[in-house]
């Protein structure tokens, strides 16, 4: 313990007179989040023990549905024994991600890294015997993907932690606050580690909702990352000291007010590897994906690998459908921006960001004709993503004295539908100008 101890202090002293400097200054988030902006797309893992049974991420103890013991038991089968980073990292690039996040510790206290700070890691409890973060982020990093950092602030298996299993905490914080404080230079130390060894592009923590932004000693928390890297992105899950918003497994039906956002999501209904069969269609995750794209948000679409560190075939093949869609119609949704009001075209929209370009988004099989509407502007050309057919269109009911436009029906014929979801191009004569008026009443 008293190693542990001298470990962080030194940590700490390496990091405090960079700390100091640190200010938020809203240009500089900005510029930082722009990869993030542009990328659209990314890839969540959820690796652990939990994957050994197949049974809930950490939540199966705190709900009682297995003992802590028994769910420590997995600890022993966790080998990892097949784990080939370079094979997940090219599955990612595969699917047009441009970031991934792996969990380094989820709320179960288990260290997917060697840390230093106690013995609970893959490295020092598990058969696995080793750290995957290096060598996924190495991966990663080779081609030219982001690398992201899940991190639970909760540890329900550290002894001075007070959250246990549900309805029963360890001890209550107001009365030991000298356990918390253990807690906190525990937990701390290992956010060091990580930033240290593998220096992540973004931080993904989790679990904040347990204590308040006092108590975790959040804005340290924030100046000890951006210390070591002020490029560092962080979430929202910091009780109010991150740069953007995760909506988790619940779709936005208004778009987010949030300049940056992220829907997480699961492709089955479990994070981790989990012996259930629900996974989403490739049909239903691209319709999604783009529905939140097109709100100008990312989509963090989560698989869970086995405890062999392979990768189920069902989310294999969702990875690369996405991929071929996305390779075919990436223009349209990497490095644009959210797309016009909903109102004027029933279905997602994204814009160049230089909003000369307007790209719609038609879902399922279309055969027949479109309707776009409150377009001011003169359309030059109208193409189809992906295959370059030139469509034609027809302005309807515009009246000369009138300033409202007219309707824009665009002939979409069936030999040009994607089999998920099939993107028109069009091309303005300037930056795009909608009427949203009543049609003359106001
Ligand atoms: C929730 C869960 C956690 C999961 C996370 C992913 O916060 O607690 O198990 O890792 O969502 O967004």
């Amino acid at each position: 313990m008293r190693k542990q101890i001298l470990i962080s202090a030194c940590i700490l002293l390496i990091f405090l007179p960079i700390r100091a400097q640190q200010k938020i200054d809203p240009a500089t988030i900005r510029d930082k989040m722009q990869w993030f902006a542009d990328a659209k797309l990314g890839i969540f893992i959820h690796t652990g023990i939990y994957a050994v049974d197949g049974i809930d991420e950490s939540w199966s103890f705190y709900n009682k549905k297995i003992s802590h013991t028994d769910y420590m038991k997995q600890l022993k089968g966790f080998t990892l024994k097949k784990y080939d980073p370079s094979f997940w990292a090219d599955l990612i690039k595969e699917s047009g991600a441009r970031y991934a996040v792996i969990t380094t510790k989820h709320h179960d206290g288990v260290a997917m890294y060697d840390t230093k700070m106690n013995n609970l890691s893959i490295v020092k409890s598990t058969p696995a015997k080793q750290d995957m973060i290096k060598p996924f982020f190495e991966e990663l990093r080779k081609r030219g993907l982001k690398c992201g950092a899940y991190y639970s602030l909760i540890d329900w298996t550290y002894p001075d932690y007070p959250g246990f299993i549900k309805d029963s905490n360890k001890y209550k914080l107001e009365k030991e606050y000298d356990r918390w404080n253990r807690f906190r230079q525990f937990f701390q130390g290992q956010i060091m580690e990580i930033s240290s060894q593998f220096n992540p592009d973004l931080w993904w923590f989790d679990g904040d909702w347990e204590h308040s932004a006092e108590q975790w000693e959040s804005e340290k928390i924030r100046s000890i990352i951006l210390a070591r890297n002020p490029q560092a992105i962080i979430n929202s899950r910091l009780q109010g000291y991150g740069d953007y918003e995760t909506p988790e497994q619940n779709f936005p039906v208004s778009r987010p007010k949030y300049s940056w956002w992220e829907l997480c999501m699961t492709s089955n209904d479990n994070w981790g590897f989990h012996h259930d069969n629900n996974w989403k269609t490739p049909y239903e995750i691209i319709t999604i994906f783009v529905d939140a794209v097109s709100n100008g948000g990312n989509l963090l679409l989560d698989m869970g690998p086995k405890e062999d560190g392979t990768i189920p075939e069902e989310q294999i093949n969702i990875l690369k459908e996405l991929g071929s869609w996305n390779k075919k119609h990436g223009e349209a949704i990497f490095n644009t921006i959210g797309g016009i009001p909903q109102g004027h075209f029933y279905g997602p929209t994204t814009l160049s960001k230089d909003s000369t370009t307007l790209y719609l988004f038609l879902h399922g099989k279309v055969n027949g004709t479109i309707m776009l509407k409150g377009l001011v502007n003169k359309i030059q050309d109208i193409t189809v993503v992906g295959n370059g057919q030139q469509l034609t269109h027809k302005v309807v009911g515009k009246i000369s004295w009138s300033p409202v436009p007219g309707l824009v029906y665009i002939d979409v014929p069936e030999n040009v539908n994607d089999q998920y979801v099939t993107v028109l191009k069009l091309r303005l004569d300037k930056a795009i100008k909608l009427y949203r008026g009543q049609g003359g009443l106001n």
